[in-house]
Order: structure tokens, then sequence, then C-alpha cells
């Protein structure tokens, strides 16, 4: 479905990513998992399309889309729900769902189907639906980052850091949310620092250091690779 092939981004003279290879299979959850600052961000913004790269490319289900801006790739089937959440904190979780299905083209009766059934898998958005997003607690933003990322009706989600500073009852939450969205097709690339966690619900996976894959494979293989568990399994 995807495929990322010798993908070389720069930040300036910093070679942020050095000729990274990914591959995504229709229905699987990949993760991606690596330290601070090993380029994790960065994969995922080049393949949406929010940073430009300077060599490789990016074939989204044989289409390539290695040049191609970011709102064609979301109405392509790609969403990104971004490392922090980003949700518009000026604006009500309502406005916020409808945001996110501005590249879709259909009736006001469908998409407000769509946010109902957001709010099927949400319920919390619904009680806080008028509420500016800004007021909502951390878990509560990630699901409405999630919520407004479903509203596109992508085919493939980019997920950066969904368990960030939440607390394990919301992290269990958000989890089972993307099992949820697995079940029903939907594929997921997942970048997560909680490795074992990622691991745990992903079909395969790639280590990423300093702009690298180092190692990759089955979800099951690197959970029980010795160096892997060294350095991200606490073990
Ligand atoms: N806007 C930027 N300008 C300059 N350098 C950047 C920028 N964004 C990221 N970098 C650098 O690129 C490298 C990769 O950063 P990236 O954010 O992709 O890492 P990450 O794996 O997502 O880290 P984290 O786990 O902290 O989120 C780092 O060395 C970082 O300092
Ligand atoms: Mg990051």
């Amino acid at each position: 479905m995807l495929k990322v092939e010798n993908l070389n981004v720069y930040y300036d003279n910093i070679h942020a990513l050095k000729g990274i290879d990914i591959s995504v299979n229709k229905g699987e959850i990949v993760c991606l998992i690596g330290a601070n600052g090993a380029g994790k961000t960065t994969t995922l913004q080049s393949i949406s399309g929010l940073i430009p790269k300077k060599e490789g490319s990016v074939i989204f289900e044989d289409k390539d889309i290695t040049k191609t801006k970011a709102n064609i790739i979301t109405k392509l089937g790609i969403a990104q729900v971004p490392e922090g959440r980003r949700v518009f904190t000026g604006l009500s979780v309502i406005d916020n769902l409808k945001l996110g299905a501005f590249t879709i083209k259909d009736s006001q009766e469908n998409i407000q189907r769509d946010i109902e059934k957001i709010y099927e898998r949400f319920p919390i958005l619904k009680e806080r639906k008028n509420q500016l997003a800004g007021t909502l607690s951390g878990g509560e933003q990630q699901m409405l980052a999630m919520g407004r990322a479903i509203m596109s009706r992508p085919r493939l989600i980019l997920l950066d850091e969904p368990s960030m500073g939440l607390s394990p009852l919301f992290v269990e939450k958000i989890f089972e949310v993307i099992k949820t969205l697995k079940e029903e097709g939907v594929t997921i690339l997942l970048v997560e620092q909680n490795a074992n966690l990622a691991l745990s619900i992903s079909d395969r996976a790639y280590v990423l250091e300093t702009g690298k894959i180092v190692s990759s494979g089955s979800a099951k293989e690197l959970s029980e690779d010795s160096s892997v568990k060294e350095a991200y399994l606490g073990a």
C-alpha cells in the first residue's frame, strides 16, 4: 500500500533522514520505534507531504506522491495525527471534526453521519462537542485529533506518539481505538516511544537510529531481539 524508498530529508544542513526504506501492506499496523531525534516525526511528515524530500520516493497505492502537496495527499486517503495532537484550541470540538472533513466532497448530512460515528467511538467528544478544544484534557485532545483524522475517511493513518503524556487509562483507550481501526480495514503506521505497547499491537516494526533503519521484522521477532530489548524495551 505504501512504499518509501531511499528517503533523504534535510533541515538546512542537518541530514535528518539518510536513505529510509519502509513498506506498509494493506491492513497492517506497522510501527516505527526509535529514540528522541531519530527521525520518526520527520519520516511521517515527509510521507504526508509536510516536509520536502531531497531524494527518494513515496508510492501510495501505486501512485507516486513524492512531490504531491499535503492537502492532495489527504484527499488521496492518508491522514496524519500529529505529535502533540495539534487540535485547533480556539475552536469547538465539533468544528475541529468538521475541519477534518475539509477534503471530503459530500452532503452535510453524510458529514454529520461521520461525526455521529466519531461520537460513538469517543463518547466523551459528544459530551464536550461545544467545548473549546483547548479546554480538553490531553487524552481528550488525542481522541479529538484522531477523530479529526478519521473524518477525512483515510485508508492509511500516520499516528505520531499517540500515548505521549497520557495516563494509563487513556493510553489503553487510544490503543483500543487503534485496534478497532485495523479491524475496520484501516492501515496504520504508528510512531511510539512506548515500544512495548506498540509492538504488542503491531504486525511489523522498524527501528530507526539517527536517520537510518537499523532493524526491521515482525513485531514478534523484534520484541524478542536482544539489542531491541536492551535499547527500547527496558529489558
Ligand atoms: N524543523 C527542524 N529544523 C531543524 N532540525 C530539525 C527540525 N525538526 C527536526 N529536526 C532534527 O531532525 C532530527 C529528527 O527529528 P524528528 O523530530 O524527526 O525526531 P523524532 O524521532 O520524531 O524524535 P522525538 O521522539 O523526540 O519526537 C533531529 O535531529 C531534530 O533535531
Ligand atoms: Mg517525534
